[in-house]
């Protein structure tokens, strides 16, 4: 398969749809399972599609790295003379406009390291066929706009497999000779083939009844490997909570009698969600206190929850073709970021949501492989299941909340299940759907599909004495780039506020607006520039802009320093007195970056704002913990001109230092009251309580005064949890103390056989703010634990290294880029989606200085002269292609 990089780079384009020229209503499988070699039977009933456009068209069907038995048309023979390969495809001439299909194939489980198709994982047999993987099981157009009835016939050892899953209704089961046995699932929803699924093995469960709201019984079980049997019931809690949700949210019932999640170690990403059968990366299903941390109980709830969403956004109504992955996507993130503001924090959710915005996608929408959040091409479309497709996206689908309204929203996501319930569309029925439903024209609105890259939305204000109004003037630009071009303006909510100068708000009146006074106003900027006048306001009101991140741009005004302080301290909507104090600390650290050493005297600001913080104790802990946060330096190299990683780790540490030290006795006193022998509990004060105790320790590690690590070490011992365990671990490792040693010894032998928790043994490793780690690398991979066919464990050691360690990974020796490349090429045979991954490492290089420029740019070109796969050539070829910006 693998194809030098300049060989495959024909990409595929949105404009280049045709419908299906076949479609196949019903498919009936048989699988023999077996590690090694499983063989596939399958029927197919076929027939010409009326609405295609290529009405003579021969049937092609996908498929890859299958050895083919047999090839039969209504009974007979097709011989190698009557069907040709071209690429992927076998075509077969001459079949009847209506006919049955058979093939029968052998493919190799245990051989399958790229995880995508029929694997094996551990003792179990699983897929994965999003978005193209079902080519790999057995012939078929695997596309998403052909949707069929799966029949599926299932066979094996009894004691191998005791456990055979596929979607839908199981209607029959029994044994067979030689200690085999069978179970045949039936779907009774037609649906594309990558909602396909199986999972076969020795699988233990539990279970449980959810009641819908019309009165129907579903059987809930969650299926994990024995020994994680006890971490299950806070997934299947989770579970119940979002169909709960769902309904009284969105009236969205669940449709069929079953719903089955499966866990496993080898998984390429967090999860999917096959019809009525999920599988599950296990570190979004398997959680107890004593293995979990808090944040890890919230990403299983929110991931359960997600995959959840997707039965009615995806299945139900699934997507035409995978330009449209974001119909998806986009509208399920919002959906899974709508039920965590449900269940828990609405602001510290929002804050939280916004913060991997900017440290993730931002990035990715100015570099090389940025693309609108429905992109007009791909070479592989793995590489595009990105932060901009799904976070963007759901930034996408929220505008149209915020624009709409709650209820206006709603009545445009009935109407579109009312249209296209059982379809596959595109975002443009959503949009219509959305319009439609409130009488809006929305096509300004839909250049937010075609769009590539941040926004700008620059403010100013001024005062007219004359009038007695405060005009406030937006201008919006689109970074450069060929597809931005003859777009025109977008049509973007601001949602804006303002305080007066004793730090109250204000109630001020939009001039022509159609609404009274009020503490937020929601301005709709669809022009380049617009002016808008508010009554009401001093001409010394200060504006809070862009109110709840009301949209995916980059806001600018010219607030001064002291001015970000007010809004720090005391601006209500939460999102911006949080942004307000990173805009501070922002400008302070690129003033520290410039310097050769120290920082301004400004960061006595900084400082306040965060005493007054850590001593309100009217304030929710959860967002107190939020407020108390620093850029991270990957944040802060993206607004460098030329980012020299060295100065901005300088810049940051003493800034952290420069806190800790100002601000002990604050932080000291936070710890002390927070810190209890009360047992663990999930209740969400103790969350909140741990959150920010442990926040307090983070900050408290980077204090002069060392004696936080007795404190810590004390934390690490006695902790009856993993978030304040790990979070002790996590300061003494990365604050270097002397106990980090022995506490890494004793972390190592009490979950040696505990493959998550191994994780984030390696990833806190791996993540330490020290370019020795760039020695510790290989060591960390040379352990028994260590596997480079685990995703997770790549993840953790390999990702944790090059994506979150810019100290070590871009040391000026070279010697992070130059390991990390070695471990592309080396996981690009075994696993090329994870290998893609890791290359985005080396997107940014044009940014650097220009010693570390050049070197990762020869990394790329060395990847470039060997063997790639499309998933990481795409990547390099793209990293490598000369910048027009
Ligand atoms: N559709 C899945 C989700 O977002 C994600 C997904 C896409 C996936 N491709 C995958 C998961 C490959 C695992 C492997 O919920
Ligand atoms: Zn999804």
């Amino acid at each position: 398969m693998a194809l030098r990089a300049d060989q495959n780079s024909k990409p595929t384009l949105r404009r280049d749809y045709h419908p299906p020229a076949w479609l196949i209503d019903q498919a009936e499988l048989t699988l023999k399972l077996d590690r090694d070699t499983t063989r596939v039977h399958a029927r197919l009933f076929v027939r010409r599609n009326p609405d295609s456009d290529a009405s003579r068209a021969p049937l092609a069907l996908a498929g890859v790295g299958l050895t083919t038995r047999a090839v039969r048309v209504n009974g007979n023979p097709v011989t190698h003379g009557q069907r040709r390969h071209e690429g992927e495809e076998m075509i077969i001439g001459s079949v009847p406009d209506q006919a049955e299909v058979e093939t029968e194939v052998e493919i190799a489980p245990s051989a399958n390291t790229a995880l995508e198709g029929l694997y094996a994982a551990g003792n179990m047999l699983l897929t994965q066929c999003e978005p193209e993987g079902f080519r790999k099981i057995t012939w078929f157009p695997d596309r998403p706009d052909v949707m069929t009835r799966f029949r599926v016939r299932l066979e094996g050892s009894r004691s191998e497999f005791p456990v055979l899953l596929s979607n839908g209704n199981c209607i029959e089961q029994g044994e067979l000779d030689g200690g085999e046995h069978y179970a045949v699932w039936e779907d009774p929803f037609p649906k594309p083939s990558y909602l396909f699924a199986i999972a076969a093995g020795r699988l233990a469960s539990i279970s449980d009844t959810f009641i819908t709201a019309s009165g129907r019984t579903v059987a809930l079980q969650i299926h994990s490997e024995p020994d994680s049997l006890d971490r299950l019931a806070h997934a299947m809690g989770s579970l119940k909570r979002a169909m709960r949700w769902d309904e009284e949210r969105f009236g969205l019932e669940y449709d069929l009698d079953v719903y089955h999640i499966v866990a496993t170690h080898d998984f390429n990403m967090g999860a999917m969600e096959n019809k009525s059968l999920n599988i599950f990366n296990a570190r979004y299903v398997l959680a107890d206190h004593e293995t979990a941390t808090d944040a890890d109980f919230e990403a299983v709830e929110a991931v359960i929850a997600h995959e959840y969403f997707h039965n009615w956004t995806g299945n139900r109504v699934t997507c035409r073709d995978w330009f449209q992955l974001t119909l998806k996507e986009g509208l399920t993130v919002f959906r899974d970021q709508e039920f965590t503001s449900d269940l828990h924090s609405r602001p510290v959710k929002r804050i939280q949501d916004v913060t991997d915005l900017i440290a993730r996608q931002m990035p990715e929408d100015a570099g090389p492989m940025a693309h609108p959040v429905r992109p007009e091409r791909y070479v592989e479309i793995n590489n595009f299941y990105t932060a901009t497709v799904y976070e963007k996206g759901a930034e996408v689908v929220r505008m149209y909340q915020t624009l709409l309204g709650h209820d206006g929203f709603r009545r445009g996501l009935d109407l579109y299940f009312q249209r296209h319930d059982g379809q596959a569309v595109t975002c443009d029925d959503f949009l219509a759907a959305m319009g439609d439903a409130n009488g809006r024209d929305l096509g300004r609105f839909e250049r937010w599909y075609r769009q590539v890259g941040t926004p700008t939305v620059r403010a100013a204000t001024r005062f007219d004495a004359d009038q007695g109004e405060l005009v406030l003037s937006l201008e919006q630009s689109l970074p450069e780039h060929p597809d931005n071009a003859d777009l025109g303006p977008l049509l973007i909510p601001v949602a804006v506020g303002f305080l007066d100068a004793d730090n109250r708000p204000l109630q001020p009146v939009l001039v022509g607006g159609d609404t009274g006074p009020s503490e937020t106003v929601l301005l709709v900027l669809d022009r380049e520039r617009e002016e808008y006048r508010f009554r009401g306001l001093q001409a010394d009101a200060l504006p809070s802009l862009l109110r709840d991140f009301s949209a995916p741009v980059h806001l600018e005004y010219d607030w001064s320093l002291e001015q970000l302080a007010r809004l720090a301290g005391f601006d209500p909507d939460a999102v911006n007195r949080w942004r307000a104090g990173r805009r501070l600390a922002e400008r302070i650290l690129h003033e520290g970056i410039k310097r050769p050493a120290g920082l301004p005297d400004t960061v006595a600001l900084l400082a306040s704002a965060w005493r007054a913080t850590l001593s309100d104790p009217a304030l929710d802990p959860a967002l107190a913990a939020e407020l108390l946060s620093l850029p991270s330096e990957a944040e802060l190299a993206e607004q460098c001109e030329q980012v020299d990683p060295e100065a901005i780790h300088r810049a940051r540490t003493d800034l952290a230092t420069y806190l800790a030290d100002h601000l002990t006795a604050e932080l000291n006193a936070v710890f002390q009251r927070l810190d209890s022998d009360r047992a663990w509990s999930a209740d969400a004060a103790e969350i909140a309580r741990r959150r920010l105790k442990n926040i307090a320790l983070h900050w408290l590690s980077a204090a002069s005064d060392r004696t936080w690590s007795v404190q810590a070490e004390a934390q690490y011992r006695r902790a009856d949890n993993m978030t304040d365990r790990f979070a002790a671990l996590r300061a003494l490792v990365h604050g270097n103390a002397d106990e980090a040693d022995a506490a890494l010894a004793d972390f190592a032998e009490r979950f040696a056989d505990d493959a998550l928790v191994m994780d984030k043994w390696f990833a806190v490793q791996a993540t330490r703010p020290d370019p020795a780690v760039a020695e510790v690398l290989p060591k960390l991979m040379e352990h028994p634990a260590f596997s480079l066919r685990n995703p997770n464990k790549v993840r953790a050691v390999v990702g944790g290294f090059a994506m979150a360690n810019p100290v070590a990974f871009h040391r000026a020796d070279g010697a992070g880029y130059r390991q990390v490349a070695d471990i592309i090429a080396q996981l690009d045979v075994i696993n090329p989606q994870v290998a893609a991954r890791l290359a985005a490492a080396f997107a940014r290089w044009q940014r650097y200085e220009p010693g570390r420029a050049e070197r990762m740019q020869g990394e790329l070109e060395r990847l470039a002269g060997g063997r790639l796969s499309p998933d990481v050539g795409e990547i390099v070829a793209a990293a490598l292609r000369p910048a027009k910006r």
